[in-house]
């Protein structure tokens, strides 16, 4: 790839810059105060007893004893890079986000990661990716935080903990640690069938990627744009690399697995170095919003389902050029923190069960991992937008802020805190007709239909893709040790399709059960295979 012609420096995008940290040609304690020695600790001469009044020694241990902040809980291995985006205009018509007019560049940071293992697990295991994108847009910041899988395992957010604590490693052994626990998580699965169309895409060439750089990014729910004249339609953001999609073989992913656990965040940081900026477009498939919020009978309220691309074309809006690494993994990669609640005016949400427990989720979770309320004074995390909130105080508080009444309106610090005027700019919560409905704690029926698009994807795939599915679900479920798990997946495997059932079953030596529902009757979608896929759009 060409050199792109505008790459952000640290200051525009927030980035720690030496200057931050390390000013000055002397070492200092953090107080400034030069020093002398940071070798040797200060003794009661060179063969005494180290003193406690050393307070550089004390110092220098104290804040290395306290480097370590938690790991994200989930998606805690990852890798990000720096990058700009640029619209193409073409949403204009659908969404009054002012990032997305023709040819607005905003910066963005990108991090990539796996879902379950830890911070040190390796690249190239078998397990949804995560695709988090940060727009720093001068309307405040967006995040579209999706993965490389455009449905998820659970309905309901109230399930995440569940499917987490399936699929981590198992409390007592700490096993296996970097690919789903084999029992619990195949447990989770075939017992909770709504799981099974992301897990098929897992155990697709999907599950274990090529390069970050080949691989599409979802934002897996639907979400309300709202234009300038007020008029909504319901949308999915879709990621198209320029490369193409790629996997890996497993053989290949085992392999680099152990040689080299860091493949995935060394091929990212390896590309840009060397100027070939991996590029995604950015599309949209629009729907009309209608009452029902369905199209073409799919429930699009339901995380576990798609719209076919040859239903609905994913029609590109813009283009992503990741051009530039972090200067600080620690800086930027680990302490990035992005929100689904983090939107421009013209992008709001769904009743998406799943989508509205993430807007609770992360900034809880936040408040622990970043040590307080204050991480959006990070400054990886700071918006390219003046900020004039009412927060204040707290662990970690940056801000020096000026006069004497947090609160509006007030006499005493200034007038309208909303002149006219800002309202162009201003978010605006779409004033969509909240249901007269009894509280229940239940689905629509329509989220019960668990396997019409396991089989659409199954149906999909070319021979080699089928080929690997199998070779796939026999390999992991291989790994239980509880038959009455085994025979339950293959149960789920039968209601998908009968020849996926019969080549798992023949691989683990198990009989083939027959389907307990009718086999649904579905097209298949040439989109959802790798093979021969055509993108960008020029
Ligand atoms: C982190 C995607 C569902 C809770 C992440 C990250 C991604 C992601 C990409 C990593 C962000 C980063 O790089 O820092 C998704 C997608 C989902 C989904 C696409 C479904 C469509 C959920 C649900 C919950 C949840 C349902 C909870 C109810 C979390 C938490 C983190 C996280 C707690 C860690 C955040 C942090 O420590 O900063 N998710 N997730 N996710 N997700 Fe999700």
């Amino acid at each position: 790839g060409a050199p792109q012609t505008r790459t952000p420096t640290g200051a525009e995008t927030g980035a720690p810059t030496i200057a931050n940290g390390q000013q000055g040609a002397y070492l200092t304690t953090a107080n400034g105060a030069r020093l002398r020695d940071t070798d040797h600790s200060l003794k009661a001469g060179p063969r005494g007893p180290v003193l406690l009044q050393d307070h550089h020694l004390r110092e220098k241990i104290t804040h290395f004893d306290h480097e370590r902040i938690p790991e994200r809980v989930v998606h805690a291995r990852g890798a990000g890079a720096h990058g700009v985006f640029t619209a193409y205009g073409t949403a204009e018509a659908v969404t009054r986000a002012g990032f997305l007019k023709k040819g607005r560049e905003t910066d963005v940071f990108v991090r990539f990661s796996t879902v379950l293992g830890s911070r040190g697990s390796a690249d190239t295991v078998r397990d949804t990716r995560g695709f988090a994108t940060k727009f720093y847009t001068d309307e405040g910041t967006f995040d579209l935080v999706g993965n490389n899988i455009p449905v998820f395992f659970i309905q309901d957010a109230i399930k995440f903990p569940d499917i987490i604590h399936a699929g981590k490693p198992h409390p007592d052994r700490e096993i296996p640690q970097a690919q789903s626990a084999h029992d619990t998580f195949w447990d989770f699965v075939s017992l909770h069938t709504e799981a099974q169309h992301h897990t098929i895409w897992n155990m697709s060439d999907r599950g274990i990627p090529r390069s970050y750089r080949t691989m599409e990014g979802f934002g897996v729910h639907t979400f309300r744009l709202v234009n300038e004249a007020g008029e909504t339609v319901l949308a999915k953001f879709h990621w198209k690399p320029k490369l193409g999609v790629h996997s890996l073989t497993w053989e290949e992913a085992q392999l680099i697995g152990g040689i080299d656990p860091d493949f995935h965040r060394r091929d990212l940081y390896d590309a840009i170095e060397a100027g070939a900026y991996p590029e995604w477009e950015l599309g949209i498939q629009v729907f009309p919003d209608t009452p029902e919020e369905t199209f073409a009978g799919i429930d699009l309220l339901d995380p576990t389902k798609i719209v076919p691309e040859e239903l609905a074309e994913v029609q590109p809006i813009g283009r992503l050029v990741l051009n530039r690494t972090p200067t600080n993994f620690f800086a930027e990669t680990e302490q990035v923190a992005f929100h689904l609640g983090h939107l421009p005016p013209g992008i709001d949400v769904t009743n998406d069960p799943l989508l509205q427990g993430r807007l609770f989720s992360y900034v809880d979770t936040q408040l622990t991992r970043l040590g307080g309320p204050n991480f959006t004074q990070i400054p990886i995390n700071r918006p390219h937008a003046a900020v004039n909130d009412m927060l204040r105080d707290g662990f970690h508080q940056h801000a020096v802020h000026a006069g004497v009444a947090p609160y509006r309106p007030n006499s005493l610090d200034g007038g309208n805190p909303f002149p006219a005027g800002d309202a162009e700019h201003a978010f605006v919560d779409v004033p969509v007709t909240v249901a007269q409905a009894p509280k229940v704690r239940a689905n629509p029926a329509s989220f019960d239909d668990h396997y019409s698009q396991v089989r659409l994807f199954w149906l999909s795939m070319s021979p080699v893709e089928k080929e690997h599915i199998i070779r796939a679900y026999t390999f992991e479920l291989g790994k239980c040790y509880h038959q009455t798990i085994k025979e339950r997946q293959l149960q789920s495997l039968a209601n998908i399709d009968p020849v996926l059932c019969e080549q798992v079953a023949t691989g683990l030596g198990l009989p083939a059960p027959q389907p307990t529902v009718p086999l649904p009757d579905v097209t298949p979608s040439p989109a959802l295979s790798q093979v021969g896929r055509e993108w960008p759009s020029d």
